[in-house]
């Protein structure tokens, strides 16, 4: 795709075949204009509402202990989870991984309305349709009375189903680069559980949720002292072949699950008096697997058939197999990361300290999405620059060096945003940019409007590369930008997530498209539990109007692209919402 093409025309024949410009012609054909939707039904077809719980029938299903918030393991303080060393660290037990579970990927609450009742659960997403489903590979674990193998995470029965029973020794060998007592993590997307709503956007919808479920679960180790890298060497086949989503008599006649990704998880630190985060003289984790031990397990006996989920689909929308298709990660690649020695200092306490002494179990049970904002509520400048520093990477440090959640990210950071600050005291209201990666500054100016000015926010703490580009009431355009949603101008201040695209894409081939979600998702996640716990609340915007957004500060062509907007206020309860507990469903017997 040439420098010329403008950025929304539809592709122009003959077309091409290459996978980077397959994912761009995607992403253009997905877009919201202000006259023209991406195309989905049109109406909800309710009779084949997705059933938002995907079960393999067959498979036996091992109950989680439903913890209580004061059960071992107990959720350390909220801001304790972002410093390395700060947290002990639990070892591997039925209880450490109910509590892992429950943080990632858990029911929240029911809401009722009438006869109506709902799910929430730990992760969001769009539409609350839930696309990603969860899975974990466990090894022989002293104590833990479960067999080594793959499992399937039930959210609704908060248990693991077995999907195959894995010889000891192979799984052994599998984790043998690993430090000790690691295990696997693995999301797939029910890609037609947003589609049967969002219709082609939906491919991009499933990708944040992925993103946020990478959050959900970095955070939720971090909670037990765990460390969480993102396998991202390991091809997509091998995903597919490891969490069985390529075996077709398992899915005949049911909705497909799209392999995402792999994590290896390992418990670091002391634990029991035996040093857990080095294995021997393990100082390196490789972000790959060894593909000849996964195809022997692949080739053992699986338990379960996927249930079906709709009872038709009354249109297929095509465009989201080319994209999965086109984006799919054929070659695997031998990155691997370095274990530091020590962690470096966290930044000075009074600058990311939370004011309250949440625990951050109920910071991340009580996370929701606001419906509606109250026009009123700001947030002061010291809150709005702490949010804003979570949110970095600290690009300049090696990766394991980097704070939670960026330590699971093996990349540099490649999303930015542009912000609409609405109500945050000491702060005129306009248009900020916060450059993620400050080696990025001058690539950001030169895609952008040259006549921005780039002025350093007015009392921004040293190092925070937020810049004020344009001073003026920004509520009215937010809004209108945002699908009409008022959601985006009666908050404290709502933004866009601004990936470096084009370039990225060629550089790193059409696999980069995903993860340019994901990395949002996991953006939205952090900032989605930072609401909660500076007293506000916050809530994801798939749906806005995409290259409006891009006038708005004069993007050239496909430099960045906006691909998920966010905002954060003081929120107004619906109050003829009814909310149950998560579990009320669930008798055990003990
Ligand atoms: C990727 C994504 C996009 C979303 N887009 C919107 C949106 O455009 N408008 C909106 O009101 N809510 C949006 N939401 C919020 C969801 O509706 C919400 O997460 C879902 O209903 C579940 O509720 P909970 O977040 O309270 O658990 C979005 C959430 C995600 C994760």
């Amino acid at each position: 795709m040439s420098d010329e093409q403008p950025t929304s025309a539809p592709a122009a024949e003959p077309v091409s075949a290459d996978p980077v410009d397959r994912v761009i012609r995607y992403h253009i054909q997905t877009k919201h204009h202000f006259n023209r939707y991406a195309r989905s039904l049109g109406f909800l077809d309710w009779v084949n509402q997705p059933d938002p719980f995907r079960r393999y029938e067959g498979a036996q299903l091992f109950s989680l202990p439903l913890l209580k918030a004061d059960e071992a393991p107990v959720s350390p303080a909220y801001d304790a989870i972002y410093e390395h060393g700060r947290v002990s660290c639990q070892p591997v037990s039925l209880s450490a991984l109910s509590r892992f579970f429950e943080f990632a990927l858990a029911l929240s609450a029911w809401k009722k309305a009438g006869d109506s009742e709902w799910p929430l659960r730990m992760n969001p997403s769009s539409g609350n349709l839930h696309p990603t489903e969860g899975y974990v590979v466990l090894p022989e674990v002293v104590g833990l009375d479960l067999k080594p193998g793959l499992y399937h995470y039930a959210p609704k029965e908060h248990g693991l189903e077995l999907r195959s029973e894995f010889p000891s020794e192979q799984v052994t060998r599998l984790l043998s680069r690993f430090p000790v007592g690691a295990f696997l993590f693995g999301l797939t997307s029910i890609h037609w559980r947003e589609a049967w709503k969002y219709g082609e956007r939906a491919f991009r919808y499933c990708n944040h949720d992925v993103g946020h479920a990478i959050g959900t679960a970095r955070i939720a180790a971090a909670t037990l002292g765990w460390n969480v890298v993102l396998l991202d060497g390991v091809d997509q086949n091998t995903v597919a072949l490891l969490l069985g989503t390529n075996r077709a008599d398992d899915f005949a006649d049911v909705e497909a699950e799209h392999p995402d990704c792999l994590a290896v998880i390992w418990p670091f630190g002391e634990v029991r008096g035996e040093a857990l985060g080095v294995r021997g003289h393990i100082k390196e984790v490789p972000l790959f697997l060894d593909a000849k031990v996964v195809n022997e397990l692949a080739g053992g006996k699986w338990h379960g058939k996927a249930n079906r989920l709709s009872r038709e689909h009354g249109v297929h929308w095509d465009i989201i197999d080319e994209a999965a298709d086109a984006s799919w990660k054929l070659e695997a690649q031998q990155l691997i990361i370095s274990l530091p020695e020590s962690y470096p200092q966290p930044p000075p306490h009074s600058l990311l300290l939370t004011p309250h002494g949440f625990s951050a179990g109920q910071i991340i049970r009580q996370r929701r999405s606001a419906v509606a904002f109250d026009a009123k509520t700001g947030v002061s400048s010291a809150t709005f620059f702490r949010m804003m520093q979570r949110v970095l990477p600290c690009a300049d440090r090696p990766h394991q060096e980097r704070p939670m959640p960026w330590d699971v990210w093996p990349y540099e950071p490649a999303i930015h945003l542009v912000i609409f600050v609405h109500r945050v005291d000491g702060l005129t209201s306009g248009l900020y940019f916060l450059v993620r990666d400050p080696k990025k500054l001058a690539f950001v100016q030169q895609s952008m409007n040259p006549e921005l000015t780039w002025t350093i926010a007015p009392g921004c703490p040293d190092g925070l590369p937020l810049y004020r580009l344009l001073e003026g009431d920004a509520r009215k355009l937010a809004v209108q930008v945002s699908c009409h949603q008022d959601i985006a101008g009666d908050s404290a201040f709502s933004f866009g997530m601004l990936a470096e695209f084009e370039g990225v894409l060629r550089e790193r081939g059409a696999w980069w498209y995903p993860r340019m979600f994901w990395e949002s998702g996991l953006l939205g996640q952090v900032l989605y539990l930072e609401a909660e716990a500076a007293g506000v609340r916050a809530t994801g915007i798939g749906c806005f109007f995409d290259d409006p957004v891009h006038e708005v500060v004069g993007i050239k062509k496909l430099t960045l692209q906006s691909l998920y907007h966010f905002t954060i206020g003081g929120p107004v309860e619906d109050s003829r919402l009814q909310t149950l507990p998560p579990y009320g469903h669930v008798k055990r017997i003990s």
